[in-house]
């Protein structure tokens, strides 16, 4: 029920999902099915996520292609991508209940591509030791949303599309709703909430290559952090290699790792298969050294046989390739417009059209390449942010009472590097254990909680301040110089120097962003929504600069020149925590997971876990 107080509305819900991408529609769904009245709040129209740039798959081990797949190969293989900084105890429930989550989607529609004999078809990707990405073509993020948002509409939910979230509101450790804005109409909304599920995605439009589109500004992990949250991980960034990088207007868009996973071959200026000289030693046993081994593994696997020989380079983790491009980059044998040139093009044209449609339209459509003749350009793009929001494994609770956190907004899962296709099968496993221990704790809840006047005003006042800064910077400005400065600063290769730098920048951003002038209407101002904006994006590239200065070595998703051996001792037994002190500042403390239990133990490469050390 709305309830017109003055200048803004007041809506009641037992739990309020904010974010509409996979992790928010599957808690939406788990907290509807238990009798709770949900609001999800969307920042851009239902449907539009950043859940459809996981385009290759989702990983879970049905072993429909490779019977030798299990849940303990997935759990390896999620531990080893993540350089063992992964939370081993998500780790084991996302691998276990993978699968159950797949076989769920396929009872709501979802329309996976099959094997011959009828199972759902599974591809190979970095990382995962046997083809494990259950996919429709190279659309299945859109396919995941499409198949959720049908069976989440028929639960009851109300949605509130086009609504920015700016505050979340508590009382004695335990949120009690939140205030947001209409983009459309910059009507103003108070939202009194039992639960509150952040499932907001990531940031990567802090950075100026990005596969993200406009959405993707952190304001998930500002909210939270802002509401005394904390965060883990942030210096984990992952930079997916293949991203677009010509023409100049689509720089950045993202090129499905299912064009390696189909065999794709990397290339330099030279016409050489680079990834060969990049094979870390924890990998050398998996991945071929020789084109004929790697060759023949693509036979093996095309011709439909359990693959014997080890896998091509190319499908090294995320953060391997990412890096070797840019290695070939700085050694002079980068692609014409700075990149690596991907070749699928010497696989059957109508094979090629059938697997990676969407990738030949892309090319077709934006560069006017045709992919089942020549080679496309890429190069690293900001894909996904490990780090995130600090929750309980179990539950998926914060340290805040009834603040839940799922998918690209939470941490855990991934450690310093996240293997693809592990974003979708997270969403939809921790986005179910949200949307249910949100609505159970809500049940705990008698009343909704009155929310103080002057909190109310504040953000209120806080909301509307760039529309009366006439003569103030524009907010295009101030946006743009930020994400160059942490492309620059904070991308790939870091160093000290550089982070320093960064910090000092991010203090004149900040500035700069408090006296932004956002046009003087209410109604459909993009410039006032990027206003508001800045103070999230600020906050969020601090907290991935300061854990980035911190860690001094090189793992995953965080490379510093400076530091580049992985320092297995110390680094690569601790993770990152940020949050805010009573000063209001960012403090930075470092925490370890408990022991990881023999049983579990054993299922990881012993030479990896440098226990001496
Ligand atoms: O390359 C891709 O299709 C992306 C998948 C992911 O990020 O999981």
């Amino acid at each position: 029920m709305v309830v017109l107080d003055q200048d803004y509305s007041i809506h009641e819900y037992d739990v309020v999902i904010i974010g509409a991408g996979g992790a928010g529609l599957r808690a939406a769904i788990e907290a509807s099915s238990s009798g709770a009245t949900v609001a999800m709040i969307s920042k851009s129209m239902l449907g539009k996520a950043h859940t459809v740039m996981a385009e290759g798959g989702a990983a879970a081990a049905l072993a429909n292609k490779d019977e030798r797949d299990s849940w303990e190969t997935h759990f390896r293989d999620t531990m080893k991508g993540g350089k063992y900084l992964n939370d081993w105890r998500m780790a084991r429930i996302h691998a276990q209940q993978a699968p159950d989550r797949i076989r769920e989607l396929e009872q709501w529609g979802a329309v996976f591509d099959r094997t011959p004999s009828g199972l759902t078809s599974q591809r190979n990707f970095g990382g995962h030791t046997y083809p494990r990405l259950a996919h429709i073509g190279d659309a299945t993020g859109l396919e995941l949303i499409r198949t959720l948002q049908q069976r989440g509409i028929h639960m009851g939910m109300d949605v509130f599309m086009e609504f920015t979230v700016r505050k979340i509101f508590k009382s004695e450790g335990r949120v009690t709703g939140c205030f947001a804005y209409s983009r459309n109409d910059g009507s103003l909304h108070v939202f009194k909430a039992k639960s509150i599920v952040l499932a907001t995605g990531g940031a990567t439009r802090c950075w100026e290559i990005c596969s993200g589109s406009w959405e993707y500004t952190g304001e998930g992990y500002a909210l939270a952090y802002w509401a005394g949250a904390e965060m883990g991980d942030m210096e984990f960034i992952q930079f997916h290699p293949t991203g677009m990088i010509w023409p100049p207007s689509v720089k950045g868009i993202l090129v499905t790792e299912g064009v390696r996973g189909e065999g794709g071959k990397l290339l330099n200026n030279e016409g050489s298969r680079f990834m060969f000289n990049y094979v870390p030693e924890m990998y050398a046993d998996e991945f071929a050294d020789t084109i004929g081994e790697a060759e023949a593994w693509v036979e093996e696997v095309i011709a439909g046989k359990l693959a014997t020989k080890r896998r091509p380079p190319e499908l090294l983790t995320r953060d391997v390739v990412a890096k070797a491009i840019n290695s070939e980059r700085a050694a002079g044998r980068a692609s014409e417009h700075g990149g690596a040139y991907l070749d699928i093009s010497w696989r059957d044209e109508e094979e090629i059209k059938k697997k990676l449609p969407g990738m030949y339209h892309q090319f077709k459509e934006l560069a006017a390449v045709d992919i089942t003749k020549e080679p496309m350009e890429v190069g690293p793009t900001a894909h996904y942010v490990m780090g995130g929001v600090k929750v309980n494994f179990d539950t998926q609770e914060t340290c805040i009472g009834g603040l839940y956190a799922a998918g690209e907004a939470a941490t855990g899962l991934h450690g310093a590097n996240r293997l693809g296709g592990n974003s979708l099968s997270d969403l939809i496993v921790f986005g179910k254990i949200a949307g249910e221990h949100a609505a159970t704790s809500a049940k705990d809840i008698q009343e909704f909680k009155e929310i103080p006047e002057s909190e109310i005003k504040e953000i209120i006042d806080d909301t509307l301040a760039p529309l009366f800064r006439e003569g103030g910077e524009n907010p295009a400005a101030v946006v743009s110089d930020l994400r160059k400065m942490m492309q620059d600063k904070v991308g790939i290769i870091r160093t000290k120097s550089l982070l320093e730098d960064a910090l000092s920048d991010l203090d004149i951003l900040e500035e700069r962003g408090k006296n932004v002038f956002g046009g003087s209407g209410k109604t459909y101002n993009p410039g006032w929504h990027q206003s508001l904006e800045i103070g999230a994006m600020i906050d969020v590239s601090r907290m991935c600069t300061l854990a980035a200065l911190k860690r001094e070595e090189s793992r995953g998703g965080h490379t510093r020149e400076d530091f580049p051996i992985p320092d297995h001792s110390h680094w690569g037994k601790v993770n990152s925590v940020i949050s805010m002190n009573d000063e209001g500042e960012m403090d930075i403390s470092f925490i370890t997971y408990p022991p990881i239990p023999s049983e579990l133990r054993k299922l990881l490469d012993s030479d990896d876990l440098h226990e001496e050390e």
